[in-house]
Formats: C-alpha cells, structure tokens, sequence
C-alpha cells in the first residue's frame, strides 16, 4: 500500500471526487460542503490498496493566536479510513505523515476530533486542549463553548502551548474548529 503526499493543486479532479466519496462514506452523511472546502488548500495523505482510495487526511494552514503571537498552524482535517480497512494501522500512517508535515512546517498543530477520532490522536501523543477557544469572529472575538474539550494540539516549533493562555482561531464558515 503506497501513501502519496500531494498539495490540493497536484490532485486531478478523480482523486478529489474519490476522495469526496470516502469522507461522504466515513461520516455517514455528516460531511457538508464547508467541511470539504476546510480540507482543501493544503497538503494531503492519501493511502491506496487494491480497491482504491482506503485512507485519507489534509493539514491545511491556519493562524491560532496564544499568548500575543499569531502562531502558523497546521491544522488536521478530512481524516477517514475505509470501514473494511479500519484499525489495520492506516489512520496512523496517515496522521504520522501529517504530523511530519507539521513537525516541519509549523509552529503548532491542532484539530478538531470526533469521538471515534480522539483515540487515535491522543494514543499518538497530541494532547486535549483543556482550556477555552475562542475564534476571531467577524464582529470581535467570541468563545465557543460548544467546542471546547474537542480541540487537540501538537506542540511543534512553537513549543508546548500554555492552558492558561487563550487560544483564538482565525475565522472560517461552517465549523470554525
Ligand atoms: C478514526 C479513524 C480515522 C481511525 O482510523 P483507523 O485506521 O481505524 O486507525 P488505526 O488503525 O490507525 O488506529 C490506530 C490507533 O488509534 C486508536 N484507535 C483508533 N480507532 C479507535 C477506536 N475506534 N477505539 C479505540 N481506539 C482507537 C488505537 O490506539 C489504535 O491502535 P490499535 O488498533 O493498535 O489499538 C476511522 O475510524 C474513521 O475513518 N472513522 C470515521 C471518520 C472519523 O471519525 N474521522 C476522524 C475525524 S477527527
């Protein structure tokens, strides 16, 4: 099974549909549009076996604000595995090869996990973020309270974030986090 790392702008429009497809499958009708433009823009993992595309992720750039300083964020979006191929390691390979990116590129990394997700990133090490989040909203800052508890950070150039300090995301339609 071959993992191909690829920017948006690499991928033909078959690979994005496949890929449209897996997500559309994973999160059993739960994957709007907004949720699939948060994953474009960025890089991707993609994981093929002989039925086609078994595994997918994207980290794509966003800026946090902690503690006075914008920091550049790789943020982990659109993962899925294929349900016949799930817990064979390929959510893993996936994530491992986003956490390099991030590892290289950023000064943090972050992601909203679902319940099935969280396991898997925190079994890697990415810590739950225990504080609030806030967002730049287009009318000033606000909290998002319903969010809090699911954001999980990987300290990568910019050092271990402080859970005293705020965390505020920059803005986006759909699901800011
Ligand atoms: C979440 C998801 C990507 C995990 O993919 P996966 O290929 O099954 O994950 P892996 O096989 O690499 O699992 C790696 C480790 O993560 C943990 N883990 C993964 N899924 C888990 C689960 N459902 N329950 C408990 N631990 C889990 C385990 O530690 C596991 O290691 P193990 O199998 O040796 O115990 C997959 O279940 C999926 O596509 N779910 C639907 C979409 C989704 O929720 N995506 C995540 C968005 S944040």
């Amino acid at each position: 099974m071959t993992l191909r790392l690829a920017h948006t702008a690499a991928l033909g429009p078959a690979d994005l549909r496949h890929v449209r497809a897996l997500l559309d499958g994973a999160f059993g009708g739960d994957f709007s549009d907004e949720d699939w433009e948060h994953g474009l823009g960025g890089v991707h993992a993609l994981v093929h076996d002989g039925a086609g595309l078994a595994a997918h992720g994207a980290v794509v750039m966003r800026r946090v604000r902690h503690r006075g300083r914008w920091l550049r964020t790789g943020y982990v979006e659109a993962v899925a595995v294929r349900a016949d191929v799930r817990r064979t390691g390929l959510g893993g390979r996936v994530t491992a090869a986003l956490e390099r990116v991030i590892d290289r590129a950023y000064d943090l990394g972050a992601l909203c996990a679902s319940d099935e997700g969280a396991p898997l990133y925190t079994a890697r090490g990415w810590q739950r973020w225990p504080g609030r989040v806030h967002a730049l909203s287009p009318d000033g800052i606000v909290r998002l309270p319903d969010e809090e508890g699911g954001v999980y950070l990987r300290p990568a150039l910019a050092g271990p974030p402080d859970p005293a300090g705020e965390l505020v995301f920059d803005w986006r339609d759909g699901d800011v986090v």
